[in-house]
């Protein structure tokens, strides 16, 4: 049987296409809370993704293509807290460009990572794989129409999310679909900086009986122009079992 590809091998052939598509520029990221830092890879400019954007049916904006403070933040916690699951795998929802995903695979997570955008999903594993070298398995979806691929290993203990609340239309399918991934004694590890949505998701889920352990995350943020972001780091519990996490 042929070996599998060693992960600059890998690196190599995920350059190859994403260069393809766009110039990257390399980004240090630094994680305040364990002090690690990172090597992302973003566009290097906008104008070709809103182009693309605007023919989407679904009018997603290209929201994956930045480094946001909510992903820095949750995977600064999954460094700062080892092994969180006890070697059981984990779901990320809207994984973006990979800073929570690289983290939880530092940590040693065993990581499914989901996103709308099939070419974020790209520069998420070239990214994991840069720092790791590791890669998530990935799964492209609309968390809106979730496929039943995304149910094959659920229910998952951890599922994690950062920062994909800032839609109104996002609420009730985010809510309904936590219900079914997260296990009885699972929790959703979610991040974001106070969007009106994420608030009104954390009250429907506490309404649902979620317990919500909640820290706030200052940074500072690699963008100067996220100076002053406040991130709400929630760790919801759909039981008491919050121990186990
Ligand atoms: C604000 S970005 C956050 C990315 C990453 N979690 C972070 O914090 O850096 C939101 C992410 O959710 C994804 N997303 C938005 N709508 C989606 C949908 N309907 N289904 C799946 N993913 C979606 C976007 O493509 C994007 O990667």
């Amino acid at each position: 049987m042929p070996l599998p590809p060693s992960p600059s091998r890998l690196l190599a052939r995920l350059g190859h296409r994403l260069v393809q598509q766009f110039r990257l520029v390399d980004i240090p990221v630094t994680l305040p809370w364990s002090g690690t830092t990172l090597r992302v890879l973003q566009p290097a400019t906008f104008d070709r993704l809103l182009t693309a954007a605007a023919r989407d049916p679904e009018q997603n904006l290209p929201y994956w293509a930045t480094i946001w403070p909510s992903g820095i933040a949750l995977g600064d916690a999954l460094l700062h807290r080892p092994s969180p699951n006890g070697g059981r795998p984990v779901l990320e929802l809207g994984g973006g460009l990979g800073v929570t995903a690289t983290a939880a695979l530092a940590a040693g997570v065993d990581l499914l990572v989901t996103d709308y955008s099939p070419v974020t999903l790209l520069l998420n594993r070239a990214n994991a794989l840069r720092n790791t070298g590791r890669q998530p398995r990935t799964l492209q979806l609309n968390w809106r129409q979730p496929p039943p691929a995304l149910f094959a290993r659920a229910p998952y203990h951890l599922v994690l999310a950062a920062d994909v609340l800032y839609e109104a239309r996002d609420v009730e399918p985010l809510l309904a679909l936590v219900e079914r991934l997260v296990a009885p004694d699972g929790a959703l590890w979610l991040a974001e900086p106070s969007r009106p949505p994420a608030q009104r998701f954390v009250a429907a889920a506490q309404a649902n009986g979620w317990h919500d352990q909640l820290t706030h995350h200052q940074g500072p943020w690699p963008d100067p122009g996220d100076e002053g972001v406040v991130v709400n780091l929630h760790l919801l519990h759909r039981s008491a079992a919050r121990a186990a996490i």
